[in-house]
């Protein structure tokens, strides 16, 4: 168990009590402003779950590598000799130097710190240590550097930060579950990387997934979106770690040019899966502080012809861009409200926020074991 730092108190342990959706409050202000309370999110339910990094494709030679920053934490994922993924700490063990200084993709034959130069191996190993040796020899295994358990979904590269205590979803195919069978005959795994896209939110984590769980503020935030959409087949179900909002594609006036349906997906508590047919979006929402975070948006296509995949990326970021710049907005609004001191929770309306709903009670649960020091 990760020590808390926030001072869980009596109005806290009101605000965990779950009600019937016709009464339900929004969790309060508070849960969205408080750094403390944004530590022990971090350290005990974010890095407790999978975080999503990338795709195998990525990284498909020896030596290739991610080196992201993930809630926090400088981390590698490496195709290692034996060709499995590892995830490391971007962390020297000599002063805390970075390996790999650059976020992106890069292929090394070994890991060098820019600092002194120690040196290590594909599996995090400690091959030298410049004008330590032999001395140190001896502690090699000691000064290998910190791994973290790896999983991969049809492709697509999750990694665990906090190895003390277990996931309350140990696998990555339990937590992902149901997802591919409700999708079909859309498979995640003939998906191709295309692009990612990155943008920073001056609000809470959790403004934003509220933002991403309802339809109800389209038409006043996308008005063009709202011409466009058919909005009337659209329904929201849940279960225990997971929302769904699913909208058939009818016609020809959809903004993806394209029949089926379109699948939305939160999986408690930071990723979602824009699916539709040929295409998908996997959508990180990374916490950076109480009052910030990043939407990672990794563009992944169906689509064999490359004439025709260009097209549809570049339609696909256009309209993606203007409605994320539209919810940008309203989400940073949205906490400076909530920062005002002016208020404290709101209601939740049953026919349109059952997503919401949904989420504020996962988050209770979630909450509710930090608070009793259990996971
Ligand atoms: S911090 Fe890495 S070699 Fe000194
Ligand atoms: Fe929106």
């Amino acid at each position: 168990m990760n020590p808390r730092h926030y001072a869980w108190t009596e109005l806290d342990q009101s605000h965990l009590q779950r009600h019937p959706i016709e009464n339900a409050a929004t969790i309060p202000s508070h849960w969205f402003t408080n750094p403390a309370l944004f530590q022990d999110e971090l350290q005990n339910l974010l890095r407790s779950h999978w975080q999503y990094v990338g795709h195998e494709s990525q990284i498909p030679m020896t030596g290739d590598l991610i080196a992201d920053d993930v809630l926090g934490v400088p981390l590698l994922v490496i195709r290692s000799a034996d060709q499995t993924l590892r995830a490391m700490a971007n962390v020297c063990r000599h002063r805390g130097g970075p390996l790999v200084k650059t976020r992106g993709i890069h292929r090394q034959r070994q890991l060098t710190c820019a600092y002194h130069a120690w040196s290590y191996n594909l599996e995090g190993q400690l091959l030298r240590a410049p004008k330590f040796e032999p001395r140190i020899k001896t502690d090699h295994d000691a000064c290998s550097l910190p791994q973290f358990p790896v999983a991969i979904y049809s492709g697509l590269i999750f990694v665990r930060l906090n190895t003390d205590s277990p996931s309350p979803e140990n696998s990555v195919d339990q937590w992902l579950s149901g997802i591919q069978e409700r999708i079909a005959p859309i498979a995640i795994s003939t998906m191709r990387f295309s692009r990612r896209v990155v943008y920073d939110v001056a609000c809470n984590w959790k403004v934003y997934v509220d933002n991403y769980m309802e339809g109800y503020h389209i038409k006043p935030v996308h008005p063009g979106l709202s011409d466009i959409l058919d909005l009337k087949g659209y329904t929201t179900s849940i279960d225990a770690t997971k929302v769904l909002q699913y909208g058939p594609l009818t016609g020809a006036d959809n903004p993806y040019h394209t029949d089926g349906a379109a699948y939305y997906y939160h999986v408690f508590p930071n990723l979602m899966l824009n699916i539709l047919p040929g295409r998908m979006q996997v959508n990180a929402i990374v916490p950076v502080s109480v009052d910030r975070c990043q939407t990672i948006f990794d563009f992944y296509y169906d689509e064999p012809n490359a004439e025709k995949l260009t097209k549809k990326v570049q339609d696909d970021l256009e309209v993606s861009d203007l409605v994320q710049k539209e919810d940008i907005e309203i989400c940073e609004h949205v906490q400076r409200g909530l920062q005002s001191g002016t208020y404290l929770c709101g209601r939740i309306c049953p026919s349109e926020e059952l997503g919401v709903f949904a989420f504020h009670n996962q988050l209770r649960e979630a909450y509710g074991k930090i608070f009793s020091g259990g996971h």
